[in-house]
């Protein structure tokens, strides 16, 4: 494989993008920089061309929002359709409506719903609601909700006004005593609790449930961000998944397969408060992606998609896991099936990053795109033998790792490069 082409436009890049590109978890040195493509040239089904001309099966996904596969058809569809009508206009567009109806249809919290574009968008909106809502400043929050200072508060970042620190707490996943002790200590002043699923965190019914209650006995509102979760755990999402439906949640990867729309969906008393706020954006009610919304959450009921992503991702997971085993690698593939993640065990916290390296270099050159960790976001367009042509893939690269394995040649034949834009890295 060879990435020349990528490599010379980053560099580019890097003169007039701050950081190269504008996601994070996007950007090349997360990945392995110098043996990894960067730049796509075109998207379809689970597949990626690179601008190289290199053809790989792609389980980032965009992180998370592509569920049904790139390029799809019924989307696609619903989209063009919608341009040659109009994309914005001082008129609403009637797919306003239809995704809200869908919406509310689909998801156990939402009896109404208010779009945004990005993920952080909406779990700001929703902050904002929630004190509106309840009279109270402070959020206790585990997870991470996005960029904006409302969450940043608690991160100590520069640029962040230190006097928001107060009004954002953390607390740490599944450990009820502590989320106990956080209100406690706050009592009478949380406005609600923020949390999100993540893969590999032993969620469980039991916990939310009982974070939901806690939440309550204190007057605090339980409310859970879904963008990860949200149409690919089930089609109403984890809070359908897990039979905890929460007062309010957030959407946004999956809504409409890679179009931007996020929203805020939840209870009708805590929505209707949001009518009389300052929450208000210019392309809310944009219509190409609301069009795309309908097409796939129509496409996700009809199909049982979510189904499909349980299934698919447990193929996936049980064939990289018995490549692992095969070949002696402390490898395991673990977590929510449809947004798996993987580690390597028995390495040094020094060696981690190299030992990644490695995989994701070698497995690019394979044809597989994955990340450091995962997660491994499956699609309806990834079919069975897709999943075996990436296990064979893995077997071949954990069979090389073998024989190299706690030896410096692993270190040796990593082919990343290092570069540095003097990136902050803080997100999932
Ligand atoms: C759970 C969760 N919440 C919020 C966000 C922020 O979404 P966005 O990047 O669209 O602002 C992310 C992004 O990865 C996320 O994973």
């Amino acid at each position: 494989m060879r990435y020349d082409k990528s490599l010379e436009l980053f560099d580019k890049a890097l003169q007039l993008i701050p950081a190269g590109s504008q996601t994070s978890s996007k950007r090349p040195q997360a990945f392995a920089y110098g043996a990894y493509p960067i730049y796509a040239k075109r998207a379809d089904g689970c597949r990626i061309e690179d601008i190289d001309g290199n053809v790989y099966i792609d389980f980032v996904n965009a992180l998370g929002p592509i569920v049904l596969g790139y390029n799809y058809p019924a989307v696609q569809e619903a989209i063009a359709a919608q341009l040659e009508k109009g994309i914005i206009s001082g008129l609403l567009w009637p797919a306003e409506v239809e995704a809200a109806e869908l919406l509310t249809k689909m998801i156990p919290c939402a009896e109404m719903v208010r779009y945004f574009k990005g993920g952080g968008e909406a779990t700001s909106a929703a902050a904002r609601l929630v004190r509106a809502y309840t009279g109270r400043e402070v959020i206790l929050n585990s997870g991470y909700r996005g960029w904006p200072d409302v969450w940043a508060a608690a991160r100590n970042e520069p640029g962040v006004p230190s006097c928001l620190s107060s009004t954002l707490v953390t607390f740490p996943f599944g450990n009820l005593e502590a989320l106990e002790q956080k209100l406690e200590e706050h009592k009478g002043k949380v406005a609600a609790v923020f949390l999100d699923i993540t893969s590999g965190s032993e969620a469980t019914s039991a916990y939310l449930q009982a974070a939901k209650e806690l939440a309550h006995k204190h007057g605090a509102l339980f409310c859970m961000d879904e963008i990860v979760t949200g149409f690919r755990l089930a089609p109403g999402g984890a809070q359908e998944y897990f039979g905890v439906t929460p007062d309010l949640a957030v959407f946004a990867k999956g809504i409409a397969n890679g179009m931007p729309v996020s929203c805020v969906a939840g209870r009708r008393d805590v929505m209707q408060k949001m009518a009389g706020l300052t929450i208000s954006i210019t392309y809310g009610g944009e219509a190409l992606s609301l069009a795309a919304a309908v097409a796939t959450m129509r496409e996700i009921k009809e199909k049982k998609v979510t189904d499909y992503l349980w299934q698919i991702g447990r193929r996936l997971m049980d064939g990289l896991n018995r490549a692992a085993a095969n070949s002696g690698i402390p490898f395991t593939c673990l977590g929510l099936a449809p947004m798996s993640m993987m580690k390597f065990s028995e390495v040094s916290a020094a060696d981690n990053q190299m030992v990644w390296s490695y995989f994701l270099q070698e497995m690019a050159a394979r044809g597989v795109l994955m990340r450091r960790g995962g997660l491994n976001f499956v699609t309806y367009s990834h079919t069975e033998a897709d999943i075996d042509q990436v296990v064979a893939a893995a077997a071949d690269v954990f069979a090389g790792m073998k024989e190299v394995w706690n030896t410096p040649l692993l270190a040796q034949r990593v082919k990343v490069r290092e570069v540095n834009v003097g990136h902050r890295s803080f997100s999932s």
